[in-house]
């Protein structure tokens, strides 16, 4: 693809993201070419590059780094990267970062209705907002809750070198315009942009709502399996990347990019998703949550919520992850003699709960579609007083729990609340409510 800078056009935008073409499995070796022969073949960076294209590599991890964990990727472009003037500090508008240090780590249960309208003309970077997090990312440890609320198309190009966004749409289709080429994200879909990859987002609607973990870690990956064996959960696959699709633009382009919690921008002369050919595994994806194999209880009980597990990026400990991605699907209830909805519990974990459509098996009211709640380390929580009267009470017949799309970001550290967070109009004053009139029904 060429030709000029897209203006916004939803119509068009929509005609092509419905037409695009993916390359299939989650950490393949991929390859593309925009145009025949402008991938070299049997060497990464050959005396002159074909079609007089410059040849980059793009790192996602240490050189060193074990083979299994390693990403990186080739970019075969009109112009090499280093072709840029220099970035000059602009506005963060309500993006914040690790380490967050605006208020401190509150014990309360918290919870959020969704993001107010956004002014016109907003578009999806300027309308990322940020909830809160943990770690450092100039430790490159922990992650950032956003929330995003746009209502136009980027002009700009934007990447993040502190982490890999991880994107939740809730409202609104996105068409993702990035330097390894497009994808197409509705809801009920999610979008992984590794770190450093530059992208622009369209909208395809309307306008456009939804979630971000933005995680400054170790970069996501599948779960292991273990005994589920080799099938299950989010199988590999359904991880859809790109095919190369380049800009040939001449002319202003603005870059802006996000370096240890600040934005910096800089005009560049050229559109820089200039790469016509590329090979490697440092690539952005899209999955179809509804695709999930959801694996869950046949006899009784339920297991724990890291069943539902699409992505973990892990840490030096094993099995402790910097932050996990865990989805709640459409499933069958089945249990005989238990208590189907999530239980009561108090989690090590913190806990982040969003909703992309429909409702949430433990919450009758107040967990919206756009909202979400934040449970920290240790805060006790699980069904609310209405739930927990209607599932003790249940006729326990298998039950498809089929009108929801729930998710989780669950990380190893408390999320600390930005200040815009912990101050906003739309944060939910009276969520211990929902545990009041819990009645005793112990009576020796
Ligand atoms: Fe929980």
């Amino acid at each position: 693809m060429s030709g000029d800078q897209p203006k916004d056009d939803r119509g068009n935008a929509r005609k092509l993201a419905e037409g695009l073409t993916y390359l299939s499995g989650f950490g393949n070796e991929h390859s593309s070419e925009a145009v025949p022969g402008a991938l070299p073949l049997g060497r990464n960076s050959p005396q002159r590059a074909p079609l007089g294209l410059y040849a980059e590599q793009l790192s996602g991890t240490a050189f060193t780094e074990p083979r299994a964990h390693n990403r990186r990727s080739w970019l075969y472009r009109v112009r090499p990267s280093a072709a840029h003037p220099s970035f000059t500090r602009t506005d963060n508008g309500a993006i914040r970062t690790a380490p967050f240090t605006e208020t401190v780590p509150d014990p309360n249960r918290l919870r959020w209705n969704p993001l107010p309208e956004p002014a016109p003309g907003t578009d999806w970077l300027a309308g990322l907002w940020t909830l809160g997090g943990n770690g450092d990312a100039t430790q490159r440890t922990g992650m950032a809750v956003h929330l995003y609320h746009a209502n136009a198309s980027m002009d700009r190009v934007f990447s993040d070198a502190d982490g890999e966004l991880l994107v939740v749409p809730e409202q609104g289709g996105l068409l993702l315009r990035t330097e390894l080429g497009l994808l197409r994200a509705e809801p009920g879909h999610v979008a992984l942009i590794p770190r450093g990859v530059r992208f622009r987002v369209e909208l395809l609607d309307e306008s456009a709502r939804g979630y971000v973990c933005e995680n400054y870690g170790a970069a996501f990956q599948l779960p292991d399996l273990g005994p589920i064996g080799a099938n299950g959960l989010a199988n590999a696959r359904d991880f859809l990347a790109p095919v190369a699709a380049y800009e040939d633009v001449e002319g202003p382009v603005e870059v802006v990019n996000k370096f240890c919690g600040n934005l910096w921008t800089a005009t560049y002369d050229h559109s820089p998703l200039d790469v016509v050919a590329w090979h490697g595994n440092h690539v952005p994806y899209v999955y179809d949550l509804r695709r999930f194999n959801v694996i869950g209880t046949i006899s009784y009980d339920h297991p724990d919520p890291s069943i539902f597990t699409v992505l973990t990026s892990p840490s030096d400990t094993p099995g402790l992850a910097g932050v996990d991605f865990v989805v709640f699907a459409p499933r069958w209830l089945v249990g005989e003699d238990t208590f189907r909805p999530p239980y009561f519990h108090r989690n090590v974990m913190s806990e982040y709960m969003g909703l992309i459509e429909g409702a949430y098996d433990a919450k009758a009211e107040g967990f919206v579609p756009g909202g979400g709640s934040l449970h920290n380390m240790m805060s006790a929580h699980g069904p609310d007083r209405e739930t927990f009267e209607k599932a003790s009470a249940a006729e326990l017949k298998p039950q498809k729990i089929d009108d929801g799309l729930a998710f989780m970001f669950e990380t190893r550290w408390p999320v600390t609340a930005t200040g815009q967070a912990a101050s906003a109009d739309h944060l939910q004053r009276r969520y211990d409510d929902v545990w009041q009139g819990l009645e005793r029904h112990f009576r020796p």
